[in-house]
């Protein structure tokens, strides 16, 4: 029998991304904390999950949700503080459950000490450095130094008034004006984020997700981007703004603190889609871990599917790193409601939930998909996204899939809080949601969730070959590792269900048949395949 080398803990990972604002709210004010996170531990030991990844944290004010860090070495008293950290990091370390946590090294706050420092010290003085401070072009600096457009629409560039009251110079931010973009030439900006890397690791936290890991360097002189036309949180190609060389000097900087903690993972978010530039970033010196965004892009169509799938593994194969899968996050739609909604979009999203779970390599399910939540349509008034503003309410934003989890009872805010004032509205239907309503019911989605997570984690000693089966057209079908095949119909006919054991289904199964919309695990003995297509290791 073939023993496979011991294989980090994090490389076949189930994380589960907890949007903090939005689990659990433990003091009743209407926003998740992590007081509130520690209190529904049980959910996620029942779950199954092995990681946690929660969404910023920090001192912050909140004007991208956290993704805006005031002070990135303290917990944010909106979220419990410090003490509320620690007690979460020790109960999920005592549940068997690692936690990691996000860091966002591209930009700060605007209210970050060193950004007002910058804005007090007016024009030439040395804090200016730690950003990316210019005159503006045009007659009197009237118009931004080059064409960058920020990813949540409008300028990427903002003029700040001087000191004495004056226009003066424009700052760089990729994303809101209240996240002035760091110079990552500057050499405090690197050693500050060496501080809060082994500030965090030294606390015990497991790892970092790593925001827009693809961003940080710039390129010299700033140039002009070719198509400032790019639709909102739209990547384009040869972007000047993102993925430029300079960045993985950045990540072997990172890679040699965390070295010195060897079970901690990084995970990148790379919203690069050249296989060959994505798996520069999971250099042994770099990235343990890099977000594979294909899936989160491809319909519920079996071509876009499998292609979707094979890219990923490609990319991984040339990074010799595991493969990573995601089908949603905190910034799209929910994949529910992206595969049409509602009972067709709810069996595609878990139809895929167990392709995903299939796979080898690193998966994360965010908060709620295990609930089957589809994305919530919220009125324009209560919308929070700064999306909505930069985009001049052409963009509606992210918010629709940030709404609170339904944890119990029958209206809102179903026992997420003692308020039914949440941050975000909850809509009245999610009575059949809640997690208590889908407790113990073999047909719900957090059962699936749960069965399939629990299967996988059986088979953690098998290793990565993906085989791919000759199918009917619309049929994906792959046989991970000679025991276990996957086998989804993403068509409009029902197909015949291959030979062996049925393990798990997504859905019901007619007549040894598979649905549409469906996908089933079967155990099957080991043997050569003649039907098999293609490999990947
Ligand atoms: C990442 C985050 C997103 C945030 C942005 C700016 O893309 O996932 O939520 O708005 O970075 O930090």
């Amino acid at each position: 029998m073939r023993t496979e080398p011991e294989q980090p803990w994090w490389s076949r990972a189930v994380f589960y991304q907890l949007y903090p604002r939005s689990f659990a709210d433990s003091d009743g004010d209407g926003v998740g904390d992590l007081d509130g996170v520690t209190a529904r531990l049980g959910h996620l030991q029942a779950l199954g999950v092995d990681a946690l990844w929660l969404n910023p944290v920090m001192v912050s004010p909140m004007a991208d949700h956290g993704y805006d860090v005031a002070d990135p070495r303290d917990v944010d008293p909106l979220f419990g503080g410090m003490a509320a950290l620690d007690r979460l990091i020790d109960a999920a370390h005592r549940a068997g459950i690692k936690v990691t946590m996000d860091l966002v090294p591209n930009h700060t706050s605007a209210q970050h000490p060193w950004f007002r420092a910058a804005l007090a010290g007016g024009p030439g003085c040395p804090a200016r450095q730690r950003y990316l401070f210019r005159d503006g072009s045009g007659v009197g600096g009237t118009l931004p130094p080059n064409n960058w457009v920020s990813v949540f629409g409008g300028p990427a560039w903002t003029r700040v008034t001087e000191p004495d009251g004056t226009p003066g110079q424009w700052y760089l931010h990729l994303f809101d004006a209240q996240q002035p973009d760091l110079n990552w030439e500057h050499p405090e900006v690197p050693a500050d984020l060496e501080r809060t890397l082994r500030f965090w690791l030294d606390r015990g936290v497991d790892g970092f997700r790593i925001d827009v890991a693809h961003g940080m360097s710039k390129p010299p002189g700033l140039p002009d981007m070719g198509d400032p036309e790019l639709p909102m949180l739209a990547l384009g190609e040869h972007d000047p703004r993102f993925n430029h060389d300079g960045v993985h000097g950045i990540h072997r900087g990172i890679r040699t603190v965390l070295d010195d903690y060897p079970d901690a993972v990084t995970v990148g978010e790379i919203w690069v889609f050249e296989n060959a530039d994505f798996a520069k970033y999971l250099r042994p010196d770099e990235l343990h871990l890099g977000f594979n965004f294909r899936l989160v892009r491809a319909d519920f169509d079996a071509t876009e599917i499998r292609a979707a799938i094979e890219n990923s593994l490609v990319a991984a194969e040339l990074a010799d790193s595991p493969p990573t899968w995601t089908l949603s996050n905190h910034d799209v739609d929910r994949e529910v409601s992206r595969y049409g909604g509602g009972a067709t979009g709810l069996a595609r999203a878990r139809a895929m939930a167990l392709v995903l779970l299939a796979l080898p390599g690193a998966v994360f399910v965010y908060n709620g998909e295990e609930l089957g939540l589809p994305n919530v349509d919220l009125p324009d008034e209560v919308r929070q996204d700064p999306v909505w503003e930069r985009s001049g309410h052409t963009e509606r934003g992210r918010d629709g899939c940030r709404v609170p989890l339904p944890w119990s009872g029958d209206a809102a805010p179903y026992g997420f809080s003692a308020t039914a004032d949440t941050w975000l509205p909850m809509p009245t239907d999610w009575a059949p949601l809640t997690v208590a309503a889908q407790h113990g019911d073999p047909a719900s989605t957090l059962t699936l969730f749960g069965r399939a997570i629990g299967l996988r984690r059986g088979r953690a000693q098998l290793g990565q070959t993906v085989r791919w089966l000759s199918t009917a057209p619309g049929v994906v079908a792959f046989r991970c590792e000679d025991a276990l095949v996957c086998v989804l119909n993403a068509g409009a006919v029902p197909v015949p269900i291959p030979g062996g054991d049925v393990l798990l289904a997504s859905g019901p199964l007619i007549d040894g048949q598979l649905p549409p919309d469906t996908t089933v695990w079967l155990r099957t003995e080991a043997r050569p395949d003649a039907a098999d297509d293609s490999t990947h290791q």
